[in-house]
């Protein structure tokens, strides 16, 4: 029998660790840039296939605040490679009524890192299909750090009082304050952690390892993820019966 999706259990938002660039172009006799540069194909298949489905968010960790200290060639052609994909991908964005959004520090990204991903999030800001967040030069101990001390900040200006810190104030505080939780949480090549990645978003989220390396990674992968994810049952705390 085909395997088949269930079309009212797609997962709301969908993040994902796209991870064993490195490795893959290691296999190849390549330099590790060169996985990067294929990892694009599998970001288009991925953006391409949720798109299809209906997962109305999909977030990327393109970036994390650690892999500043990676060699200098490498952080210069992954944020080459974000300017050209930008560019390249913007048509397709716009054809699928897809919006661009970003989390993470990105005061820290290069001038035209900034700018180019800046006027693509401007021109997408009335898509409605589906969001596509990058997470770049994102932290989640940074997120969390910066949403208490903006909450701090109120409450010593006598704006906000203790008892209103609700798990909705704080959200409201993140990068991510305009998205729904994580349902599904993906990390490709084998590799079983979440290196710092949207630690408060995925409290309840259902978590998906494959040993396939990023580069790798196709519409049959993605399949099976959610696939696999539409067989769990989700308590939130519940017992069986009471959902
Ligand atoms: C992890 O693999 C991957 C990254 C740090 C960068 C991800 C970037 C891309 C997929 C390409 C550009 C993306 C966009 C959105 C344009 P790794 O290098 O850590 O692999 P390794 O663990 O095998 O060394």
């Amino acid at each position: 029998m085909k395997k088949q999706l269930i079309e009212n259990k797609i997962p709301e938002h969908i993040a994902i660790i796209m991870d064993g660039n490195g490795r893959w172009a290691k296999k190849q006799g390549l330099l590790r840039v060169a996985g990067h540069e294929k990892g694009t194909i599998a970001v288009r298949e991925a953006v391409e296939f949720s798109a299809e489905i209906g997962v109305k968010n999909l977030t990327l960790f393109a970036f994390s605040t650690e892999n500043w200290n990676r060699p200098k060639f490498e952080v210069k052609t992954l944020m080459k490679l974000l300017v050209s994909s930008l560019k390249k991908e913007l048509p397709t964005l716009q054809k699928n009524n897809i919006r661009l959004n970003s989390v993470g520090n990105l005061s820290t990204l290069p001038d035209k890192a900034r700018a180019e991903l800046e006027e693509v999030i401007q021109k997408t800001q009335a898509n409605t299909h589906m969001t596509l967040t990058l997470a770049l030069s994102y932290g989640s101990r940074e997120e969390i750090k910066r949403m208490v001390r903006r909450i701090s900040e109120k409450v010593k200006n006598n704006q906000l009082k203790l008892d209103e810190i609700t798990d909705a104030l704080i959200n409201q505080h993140l990068y991510t304050f305009d998205m729904p939780d994580v349902d599904l949480l993906i990390r490709t090549s084998g590799e079983q952690r979440i290196s710092n990645f949207l630690l408060w978003q995925i409290a309840y989220a259902e978590l998906y390892f494959c040993d396939v390396l990023w580069p790798d990674f196709r519409k049959e992968h993605l399949f099976d993820a959610i696939y696999n994810y539409q067989k769990r049952e989700r308590r939130f705390g519940k017992t069986s019966e009471q959902l």
